[in-house]
């Protein structure tokens, strides 16, 4: 049996994402964002919802270029901290201890201690009320070395401690109970 409530965006568990913007060492800044995700595989496309009164906001869309830093269990509190303080009153790199770090292909800033960075650039902003879409051109990723196996070269989001949003409270990810296609995947025979 279920309950009617008031309609609402009701959508988890979602990423707490680090966005970075800015330059570096001029009007960088960074800000914590849940309503962050992909729109499109090829080509790559993410959006980020972004309130017009936030600091942030001002600054990509004057630049129109954003990083979206994957967060893990290492940094949650200060992905805690930068979605509830402001970077028109703080410097939130130097008080959460985040290393900013020019990225590769867009001139902004991505944050090192993040186990994966990916370089947006701005295509569309739509104003959709509380919130504007900020819909996006991913242009590169930037992946933790500490991550990729140096036998086969792949990538390991699963040791990256990756946190996720659900609700109002943050969370560690559980164990693996399965991976794409299993549920139709055929059981192997016994030898
Ligand atoms: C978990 C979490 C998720 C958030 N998601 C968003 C979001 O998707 N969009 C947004 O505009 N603000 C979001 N916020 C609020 C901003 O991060 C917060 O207002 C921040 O202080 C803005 O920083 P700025 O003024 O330096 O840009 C979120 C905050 C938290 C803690």
């Amino acid at each position: 049996m279920k309950e009617t409530f008031k309609p609402g965006t009701m959508i988890y568990p979602v990423p707490a994402a680090l966005i970075s913007c800015g330059k570096l060492d001029e009007d960088m800044n960074v800000f914590t964002a849940s309503w962050v995700g992909t729109i499109c595989t090829n080509p790559p496309m993410c959006y980020v919802s972004i309130r017009p009164e936030r600091h942030s906001h001002g600054i990509i869309k004057s630049h129109g270029e954003f990083v979206i830093n994957l967060t893990n269990e290492n940094i949650a509190k200060a992905t805690d901290w930068c979605g509830v303080k402001s970077g028109r009153e703080f410097n939130k790199f130097k008080e959460m201890k985040l290393t900013p770090r020019k990225t590769s292909v867009i001139d902004s800033v991505y944050i090192e201690e993040s186990p994966l960075s990916i370089e947006c650039k701005v295509e569309q902003i739509i104003p959709l009320g509380s919130h504007d879409m900020f819909i996006a051109r991913v242009v590169n990723v930037l992946a933790e070395k500490d991550y990729i196996d140096p036998a086969t070269g792949t990538f390991h989001l699963d040791w990256a401690k990756l946190i996720a949003y659900n609700h109002g409270h943050y969370y560690k990810l559980g164990e693996e109970i399965g991976k794409f296609g299993w549920s139709v995947e055929k059981k192997r025979k016994n030898k």
